[in-house]
């Protein structure tokens, strides 16, 4: 068989997979795990949208769709971004994406060129600093401090930004530290990015997920349009994760490249899953809402739980289903104390260094589980770190 390809080299994992391969094989062993790794909302899909999806199914809508998918889930995205956003977003300004991640790739092989700069604030989703290595890219990342919420400094990004810049990648609210930036944070990005003509690349798929009667404040409200390209989708307000399906936001020149690569890669996302998802948008709501309220109550006592601990501390997180408590403290690395707590204690998390380096020091706990799970994971770790770190 001939070499592989160098960039696949470039090409990583996402580590919460890895982890759950390994709390599996433990279960396999006849090990008992409680599952705090993956992000993914342990709710069913609401039943309309079930029920929109087999409809769709039955009334034949299983062919190819246009690469930027069916119209009338592009008007209806269009829509719901120009209403929550108050910006006039057209239908052809939306591509519909196999997942938000599908818009990550498209979106980053758009705008890159081999040696293009990418400012990424960090701790991040893996995502933006693998694809840019993989299309040759260089991702050049910025701290993201608790101490700021987790919300990046304008100046640290403005002092990252050099004439190879062509984008910033920014996640609010964000992944893994549950933190929003602040609208003047925003501002303050697209300051420098207008100026310099860098876009913006802002993904907003924990958007609803956010607490303490809170308003999201989006990068399309604050920028424009020009220097924008926004990404969200269904995976996680409407517990839909294996659906595959999220949105692309850009100026339409934009929007056909990412249409393009979508149309190399997957074709089109699946069909009836587009009309399912025109379902979930029209509403009701109810049952996103229930969900968020769910996770704020989680939220509330994984705070507690996790300030209970000696040795770690934690910032309230604002938004998402994420904790992300500091455990440096402990002195010990962060993926050693994750496998440790994997292999000695039966609680699978993750190492704040699977989203960067600058992930060092923390470690991130899925909170998508139920209340139960969070208590008894949470005892089982106070009672680990008693024993072996005190
Ligand atoms: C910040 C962020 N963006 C994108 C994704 C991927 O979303 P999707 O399932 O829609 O591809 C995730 C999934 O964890 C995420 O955390």
């Amino acid at each position: 068989m001939p070499s592989l390809s160098k960039s696949m080299e470039k090409l990583e994992v996402e580590s919460a997979f890895i982890v759950l391969d390994k709390a599996r094989e433990l279960e396999r062993q006849g090990k008992e795990i409680v599952h705090f790794e993956i992000g993914q909302p342990d709710f069913p899909t609401p039943k309309h949208i079930i029920e929109a999806a087999k409809k769709a199914l039955d009334e034949g809508k299983t062919g190819y769709t246009p690469a930027a998918g069916i119209y009338e889930l592009r008007e209806a995205v269009a829509e719901y971004i120009s209403e929550s956003r108050g910006v006039d977003v057209k239908p052809k300004e939306v591509v519909i994406t196999v997942g938000a991640k599908m818009g990550i790739f498209a979106s980053l092989i758009a705008f890159l060129d081999p040696g293009d700069e990418v400012v990424i604030p960090s701790p991040t989703y893996p995502a933006y600093e693998g694809v840019t290595k993989f299309v040759g890219g260089v991702p050049v990342t910025v701290k993201l401090r608790e101490e700021r919420g987790f919300s990046p400094s304008g100046e640290e990004i403005a002092s990252a930004v050099t004439d190879k810049t062509k984008a910033i990648v920014i996640n609010t609210p964000g992944n893994p530290t549950g933190g929003v930036y602040s609208r003047e944070d925003i501002e303050a990005i697209y300051e420098v990015a207008k100026k310099r003509d860098i876009v913006v690349i802002s993904d907003e798929i924990y958007e609803h997920i956010i607490f303490d009667g809170k308003k999201h404040v989006s990068a399309l409200s604050i920028g424009d349009k020009e220097h924008t390209v926004l990404l969200g989708g269904f995976s996680k307000s409407w517990s839909m994760t294996g659906w595959r399906l999220g949105w692309v936001i850009a100026p339409e020149k934009v929007a056909d490249k990412v249409a393009k690569v979508q149309l190399n890669s997957a074709s089109c996302p699946a069909s009836f899953v587009q009309y399912a998802a025109i379902a979930a948008l029209k509403g009701p709501w109810d049952d996103v809402w229930k969900m968020v309220k769910e996770y704020e109550a989680r939220r509330n006592l994984i705070y507690e739980e996790v300030n209970s601990i000696p040795g770690f501390s934690m910032i309230k997180p604002a938004a998402t289903f994420y904790a992300f408590p500091n455990v440096s403290k402990l002195g010990v690395k962060s993926s050693k104390l994750a496998d440790m707590l994997l292999n000695e204690a039966g609680v699978a998390l993750l190492p704040g260094t699977s989203f960067g380096a600058e992930g060092e020091g923390y470690l991130r706990i899925s909170f998508a589980t139920s209340r139960e799970n969070i208590k008894k994971g949470m005892k089982r770790i106070r009672d680990f770190v008693k024993e072996k770190f005190s």
